[in-house]
């Protein structure tokens, strides 16, 4: 947990534009810095960063964050990640909560080990990879896969020569503990260390900033077995939650505007040779909500491309189920099925890199595929038929929450079943999906905005003009007030604060239409000469409004009660009140 309040004085600290500029070029255009939109495709320039603001705003799609939104965004980082990094930058060190010298003190120990680590595994990666230009025969196995040296440059292939204990050259200490922690070397009952990986073509798996994190390794001699061999998990490599080649697609992804989903260490290879660089594998697990989620940051297109075999389709069919969690209604999720007898990796080599874009065109869409899965071997005509096919596709329907998607999913599958929605609704008891989610402002017709977002505008811009008293103006019901309400607070307590920090702020509290609506006008807002002149005028007219609502209060009140009963005061009360309406 990372306190709130330094997320703040990290976000007032790092300037947004030297951060997006370092990975987006930006050019200078009036107050604000303004490029083509990184989010989606565009040929004149929509997106804009606000240096005063220190927030970034597309008018064209509605993208919206600030410095941490973006390396999340664009970078793929994680929150922790991207604050990390940001705090790095500016010299910031990133405070634990409930931090003891014990915690601290264990985490320093985390630290050096996972350095330690790294280091070992870089170092591993340089030998196989010089390795791999000191062995003809495995340079022959790639050449025989159609792989070009550039290829496995680009990869970072190498190779494990046959040994026992190679790594001995390469490692003043062999015995070092973090080589086995590493996964690079194996002790056998005996005590006795040996390399892990032998006469082996090495994959080195990367984590999303490059470094070395772990291997694969296939055998180049057929007998061998296992086929492949891949490292351990270590305090650096959880096979669940990394990707295949990731790091080294994420531009290309980027470009496609899609990610392509596969099996195996060589059919990523193998389809980055044909200039399909969009390719990632999850590491002989099955893909994981994590793996999906991860990739949702990157792109809202997923295609999933397994091998035509039996085994291939359990893969596709378990993936499909472990999305479902991860579901929005912006992605697109789709599964490409191969003929039985081809991989991506053979498939792309016989038939190319146009043919298997078409046939990507093509693949199946999740909610397709599920109907047919659910349906397969099951002619849905008797009573039992039908039982059996709702038994299947209740827990399916459970866990999608996407709202538009559960929707056309539950109307298909009680279309099938022959019952109505509202039957198959109480028979299965499901759960309402998430609220439909807002999307993200496009170009609208801007109707004037209200008295109160008004001031919220310019309390975002300018926080210290905040008055404990400004309170009052949040009486009543509905999300305005509590927006009021919200940004006041955050402006008295950060009054020097920028408005992406103050926005940070109030997010959690405020209601997302609203929110999204307020960054929309906030994007646009230019603090002209007369503003602090326009502020007091709000205030003024809020008071106004507010006290408006008082007296109607005490109005209503009066009429209830017998005209006999009013005290003089009240008489007096009433009198005023008439005065001024007149
Ligand atoms: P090639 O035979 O080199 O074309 O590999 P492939 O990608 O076609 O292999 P396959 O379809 O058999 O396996 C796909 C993925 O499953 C591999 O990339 C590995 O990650 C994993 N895998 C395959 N065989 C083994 C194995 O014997 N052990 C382990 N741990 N993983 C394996
Ligand atoms: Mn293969």
């Amino acid at each position: 947990m990372i306190p709130e309040s330094f997320i703040q004085d990290l976000l007032n600290r790092v300037d947004i534009v030297d951060v997006i500029d370092k990975s987006v070029p930006l050019k200078k255009a009036g107050a604000n810095y303004s490029a083509c939109c990184p989010f989606h495709n565009e040929k004149s320039p929509s997106f804009t960063v606000s240096p005063t603001k220190q927030f970034y705003h597309c008018f064209g799609c509605g993208a919206h964050g600030t410095a941490i939104g973006f390396l999340m965004e664009y970078a793929g980082l994680s929150f922790i990640e991207a604050i990390n990094d940001l705090a790095k930058n500016v010299g910031m060190i990133v405070p634990q909560e409930q931090s003891t010298p014990q915690s601290r003190e264990a985490d320093a120990q985390n630290k050096t080990i996972k350095l330690g680590l790294q280091e070992s595994l870089q170092q591993a990666a340089n030998y196989y990879k010089a390795q791999l230009k000191e062995s003809p025969r495995a340079i022959e196995y790639l050449k025989g896969r159609g792989l070009s040296g550039q290829i496995a440059a680009k990869f970072q292939i190498g190779y494990a020569p046959a040994g026992w204990q190679n790594l001995q050259s390469v490692f003043a200490n062999y015995e070092n503990e973090a080589l086995q922690t590493a996964g690079l070397v194996v002790e056998n009952e005996q005590g006795k260390r040996y390399d892990r990986f032998r006469d082996r073509i090495m994959f080195p798996i990367h984590d999303q900033k490059g470094q070395v994190i772990g291997f694969g390794g296939r055998v180049i001699n057929p007998e061998d077995t296992p086929k492949y061999y891949n490292s351990p998990e270590t305090p650096l490599f959880q096979k669940g939650h990394e990707l295949y080649g990731l790091f080294v697609a994420r531009r290309a992804i980027r470009d496609a505007g899609r990610v392509l989903v596969v099996e195996g260490y060589m059919d990523v290879v193998a389809l980055a040779q044909y200039g399909i660089e969009y390719a990632v594998a999850a590491l002989g697990t099955a893909t994981t909500p994590f793996h999906i989620t991860k990739l949702m940051r990157q792109t809202d297109e997923i295609v999933f491309s397994f091998d035509g075999d039996n085994a291939g389709r359990t893969a596709a069919w378990r993936a499909a189920m472990n999305a479902l969690p991860a579901l929005t209604d912006g992605l697109k999720l789709r599964f490409l099925f191969l003929p039985k007898e081809h991989d991506p990796d053979s498939y792309v080599r016989e038939f190319g890199k146009e043919k298997f874009e078409q046939e990507m065109q093509n693949a199946m869409p999740l909610s397709q595929y599920i109907i047919a899965h659910l349906s397969e071997n099951n002619p849905l005509n008797s009573q039992e038929d039908k039982v059996k096919f709702l038994n299947e596709a209740e827990p399916i329907l459970r866990q999608i929450v996407a709202p538009r998607s559960a929707l056309f999913m539950r109307k298909k599958i009680a279309e099938l079943a022959e019952v109505t929605e509202a039957e198959m609704q109480s028979l299965l008891k499901l759960p309402a999906p998430n609220r439909v989610p807002v999307l993200a402002t496009q170009k609208q017709s801007r109707a004037p905005i209200s008295i109160k977002k008004r001031f919220v505008l310019m309390l975002l811009m300018q926080p210290s003009l905040a008055k404990n008293e400004y309170l009052n103006f949040a009486q009543g019901f509905g999300e305005e007030n509590v927006l009021l309400q919200a940004s006041i607070h955050a402006a008295l307590q950060q009054p020097q604060s920028k408005p992406a920090a103050l926005l940070h702020t109030i997010e959690p509290n405020v209601d997302t239409k609203l929110l999204n609506e307020i960054r929309y006008e906030l994007a646009l807002f230019v603090k002209g000469p007369e503003f602090e002149l326009e502020f007091e005028g709000a205030c003024t007219q809020l008071g106004k409004m507010i006290q408006k609502k008082q007296d109607g209060g005490i109005l209503d009140a009066l009429k209830e009660k017998p005209l006999s009963t009013w005290t003089a005061d009240e008489r007096d009360m009433l009198k005023n009140l008439t005065a001024k309406k007149t």
